[in-house]
């Protein structure tokens, strides 16, 4: 009776273990990757068609993914709106892709990587904003490297050129904000700083723009740099242009949306890149290789075909060409490690249903951890050099090429690399096979084309229109005229004490615009506890002349170090000293030893004189009265010597 009833359910038994057994074993024949890409845009182009490339080359290579066709689901998202890119590449996520190409965009980026995390689904993007790390996006991997080296990188180049001001210009969004973020940081770092900080909307019309520049040429600093992508870049520098502060003087530190653009872009007009003499720029610096001049000669070919015939390879394309094969290589790897591609439905989606966004239909990728841990170990040589990611989720050896643009193209002047944290004018893959070298005395870059077609380097600052004047008191001196006072007849302030002020400002590496504004009537000398108190409440900005350093001026404003050094001091001859057996005799110079002596023989004969009639002591023969007489001379004037000796020194010490 009971036969029958076993019988189906240890045959659907057998049944389904035996399927689970094959889907384990046997790969899938196709698996889906997705890209989040603003096709019309030259870096979404040029990411679609190296995205096809990568494929094409994986699909025929019988070594990688045997047997599995790697297949893209292309999802067009807007950079430029925010809320349409975001709602597209949500949609996008819907789909069941086990990895995704992108987002090309830093705000993007930012919103799916909380849906990456949630869904399990690896992103692997070139979005270079410094704020989207690995630690709160685990499943956010970089595959170019991040701004933090960009920026340092720039901040290299201020301070090799010996600039200590500059003034960044930047599209006021996720990526602009953070790059300068990150510029502030690297620029600190070597003692300079950002002087002036502008950003503009990406939709700023063309007036905001000269308003904009016009305000930047206000400032001190001549050393701009520009934080931004292609599109407002081009139309700031051609406003810039018009203005002329695209000229002498000027120095322009364009990142690395210009040498993308100019990379990739095969019909750059003329006048475009002649507007641009002298800008540097820097690009992410990739090793000439054998993959790469043969990916760049398939290039064209390819292009064509995927409607991109107007692109060029440039350093974004060659990115995302190998993180296509970082995911191919991992998920070898992971099939090999036995993984498996399912997904499930999120119940913490299904559970928040209700409206028509229909996010239960995002489902999780369930061994997206696996895979993702195999991302994470990748090991191989790409187009890019060696693709591999160290503890924190970078690509190994960021570097970076300088580049001057110079008549009708770029001029490479040396290479960043944060191997050595130095420019040099050798690429850096030479370097990795030695221990860093760090030494200062390495820094070199071959010689730059600047704006107004000079090779001497801009100072880099002027004195700008509008900056504050500092306020300097000076006393107006009656007496000591040297030191400081007002000249009578053109009424300026002069002396000892100016000029070390002027020649000190001559040295800073940035202008000070100043101020001087007398003290006193010059009649009579100024009350200098007065003008030191003016200091502290702020009517003056600093005061300089002879102002003596008291305990109590010290206490409400700072000073410099004193140039005339003064106190009390004791003049006092140099004494030679004896110190030979006869020191005894020192106390008394050689006449009054003498007069001594004298006094000596009266006192004796004085009282010789008187006691010698009543005094037996004074009887004898006259050789014992000449004794008696010395005796009581010398026991009188022994009290005296000894009390001389002692006074003596006593007053010595
Ligand atoms: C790309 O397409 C969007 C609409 O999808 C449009 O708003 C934008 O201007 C286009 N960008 C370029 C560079 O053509
Ligand atoms: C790829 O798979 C085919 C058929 O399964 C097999 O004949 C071939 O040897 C495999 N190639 C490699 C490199 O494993
Ligand atoms: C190349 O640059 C020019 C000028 O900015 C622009 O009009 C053209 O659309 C660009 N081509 C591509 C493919 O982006
Ligand atoms: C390229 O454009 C042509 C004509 O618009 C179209 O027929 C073709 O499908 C496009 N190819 C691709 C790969 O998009
Ligand atoms: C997941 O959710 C979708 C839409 O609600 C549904 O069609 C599908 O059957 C669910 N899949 C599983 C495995 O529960
Ligand atoms: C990466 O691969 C190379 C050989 O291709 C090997 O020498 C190196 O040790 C590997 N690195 C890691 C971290 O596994
Ligand atoms: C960059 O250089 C610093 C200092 O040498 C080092 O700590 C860091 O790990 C490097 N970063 C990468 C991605 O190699
Ligand atoms: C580093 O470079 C400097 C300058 O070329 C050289 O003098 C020094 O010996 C180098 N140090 C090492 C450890 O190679
Ligand atoms: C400067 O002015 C003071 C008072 O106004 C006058 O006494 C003095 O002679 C003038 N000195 C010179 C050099 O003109
Ligand atoms: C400093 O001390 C002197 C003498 O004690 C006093 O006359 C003067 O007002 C004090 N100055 C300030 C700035 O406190």
């Amino acid at each position: 009776m009971e036969i029958p009833f076993l019988m189906p359910l240890v045959l659907s038994l057998l049944l389904f273990s035996n399927g689970i057994c094959q889907s384990l074993a046997a790969r899938p024949p196709v698996v889906n990757i997705g890209s989040i890409l603003q096709l019309n845009s030259t870096t979404g182009g040029v990411s679609e068609v190296a995205i096809h490339a990568a494929l094409e080359d994986i699909n025929s290579d019988p070594t990688v993914l045997n047997g599995t066709t790697l297949n893209v689901l292309m999802k067009d998202a807007s950079c430029l709106d925010g809320f349409l890119g975001m709602v597209q590449a949500l949609q996008f996520m819907e789909t069941d892709a086990i990895a995704i190409i992108g987002p090309q965009c830093s705000t993007i980026a930012h919103i799916i990587s909380f849906v990456a995390n949630e869904l399990r689904v690896p992103m692997m993007s070139f979005a270079s904003d410094a704020t989207l790390s690995s630690i709160q996006f685990p499943f956010f991997v970089r595959t170019a490297p991040s701004d933090l080296y960009q920026m340092a990188a720039v901040a290299e180049v201020v301070d090799y050129n010996h600039w200590k001001i500059v003034t960044a210009v930047y599209i006021d969004d996720d990526y602009g904000r953070n790059g300068i973020a990150a510029l502030d940081d690297a620029l600190t770092a070597k003692r300079c700083k950002i002087s002036y900080k502008v950003g503009f909307p990406a939709n700023a019309k063309n007036s905001d723009l000269i308003n904009l520049l016009v305000s930047v040429s206000y400032m001190e600093s001549r050393v701009i740099i520009l934080h931004t992508g292609a599109a407002t870049g081009l139309r700031l520098f051609s406003m810039a242009n018009r203005l002329n502060m695209m000229g002498n003087g000027y120095v322009w530190i364009a990142t690395d949306w210009l040498s993308a653009y100019l990379d990739s872009n095969s019909s750059v007009p003329a006048d475009i890149i002649y507007g641009m003499q002298g800008v540097l720029t820097l690009r992410p610096h990739t090793p000439n290789s054998k993959m790469k001049s043969n990916l760049i000669s398939k290039w064209s070919s390819l292009s064509k075909k995927y409607n991109h015939s107007d692109l060029r390879l440039s350093y974004y394309g060659v990115y995302v060409y190998d993180s296509v094969w970082a995911v191919a290589h991992a998920l070898d790897a992971f099939f090999n490690d036995g993984g498996r591609i399912s997904f499930s439905n999120d119940s913490r989606l299904r559970d928040a249903t209700g409206g028509t966004l229909h996010l239960e239909a995002m489902s999780i990728f369930d061994m997206g951890n696996k895979l993702l841990e195999k991302i994470r170990k990748v090991n191989f040589t790409g187009v890019s050099g060696k693709v591999q990611f160290d503890a924190s989720g970078d690509l190994i050896h960021p570097a970076y090429d300088i580049i001057n643009v110079l008549g009708n193209g770029m001029r490479t002047i040396g290479f960043w690399s944060n191997y050595s944290g130095l420019l040099s004018t050798v690429p850096p893959e030479d370097l990795y096979s030695k221990p860093p070298n760090t030494s200062l005395a390495n820094q070199r870059l071959y010689d730059v084309i600047w704006p107004g077609e000079t090779s001497q380097r801009p100072r880099g600052w002027v004195f700008p229109s509008n900056a504050k004047e500092l306020k300097i008191g000076v006393p107006n001196r009656f007496s000591f005229k040297e030191f400081v006072t007002k000249d009578n007849v053109t009424g300026s302030m002069k002396g000892y004490c100016i000029d070390v002020f002027t020649q000190a400002l001559a040295l800073l590496p940035y202008p000070v615009t100043y101020k001087f504004v007398p003290f006193g009537r010059g009649t009579e000398n100024p009350h200098y506890d007065k003008l030191v108190q003016m200091i502290e409440s702020n009517e003056f900005d600093g005061a300089i002349g002879d102002i003596a350093i008291t305990m109590n001026r010290t206490v409400i404003a700072d000073f410099t170090q004193p140039f005339i050094e003064t106190g009390l001091v004791i003049l006092s001859p140099v004494k030679k000293h004896i110190t030979t057996s006869w020191a005894f005799l020192q106390p008394f110079t050689l006449e009054m030893w003498c007069i001594t002596g004298v006094f000596f023989l009266v006192v004796g004969v004085v009282v010789w004189v008187l006691e010698h009639r009543i005094n037996d002591e004074f009887r004898g023969s006259p050789r014992q009265q000449m004794i008696t007489i010395f005796w009581y001379g010398a026991d009188l004037h022994l009290l005296t010597f000894i009390s001389c000796i002692y006074v003596n020194s006593v007053s010595h010490c």
